[in-house]
């Protein structure tokens, strides 16, 4: 399918909020990719499709993933927000005929991350967060960093994320507790013997 056509399709799905929201994340996918080497025409698609399941009812998404013959996990049931990504990676199959692994993981864990993100992963998940239109506190201080050392811009979103949902007090996926410890430890590189990710956790926030 062409990019127009995806578009077309995007445009009569989503609210105009949440389209304008999608063209920035492409066009923030698409920078991150040209700066760290990676695929470019994956980065795009990906942002694009990254929320093309947002619009659908909780009962619809849950109709499709359990089609699609996705484990239901429980903490999924816990947010339409968590959703999202694993309905949009099965919409992006069914509808759009993307097969290709890379592509579907990244709009999967946009939401969530995970352990061991892709280069991919990394890069839709903080397109997600500092595409143009996005106007948070610290949203200026996470695109400068987003350019100048990708894997802290993620620890950094995640950071941000976690703090959000705690504050908030909603659920907090297991997924995203994953993704800090792992990106964590990769940036201090060091092995989990020597560092105590929930002490961590606790002392950062
Ligand atoms: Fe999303
Ligand atoms: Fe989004």
């Amino acid at each position: 399918m062409q990019e127009q056509e995806i578009c077309d399709w995007l445009k009569a799905y989503l609210d105009e909020k949440r389209y304008i929201h999608t063209l920035g994340v492409r066009d923030s996918a698409v920078m991150l990719a040209d700066r760290y080497g990676a695929d470019v025409d994956k980065a795009r698609l990906a942002g694009l499709l990254h929320d093309c399941a947002k619009s659908l009812s909780k009962d619809n998404m849950v109709c499709k993933i359990r089609e699609a013959g996705y484990a239901l996990e429980h903490e999924i049931f816990q947010s339409e927000a968590l959703m999202h990504g694993i309905a949009g990676a099965v919409i992006a199959r069914q509808v759009f005929g993307i097969e290709d692994p890379e592509i579907l993981s990244a709009v999967e864990c946009h939401t969530t991350g995970k352990r061991g993100m892709s280069l991919l992963d990394k890069i839709i998940y903080l397109a997600d967060l500092i595409e143009p239109n996005r106007n948070y506190p610290g949203v200026d201080e996470l695109r400068d960093a987003a350019v100048e050392d990708l894997d802290k811009a993620v620890l950094m979103g995640l950071k941000f994320g976690i703090e959000h949902v705690l504050v908030t007090n909603r659920y907090l996926h297991p997924r995203t507790i994953e993704a800090w410890n792992d990106m964590l430890k990769a940036e201090k590189n060091v092995g989990t013997g020597n560092l105590c990710c929930c002490d961590k956790l606790t002392n950062d926030i």
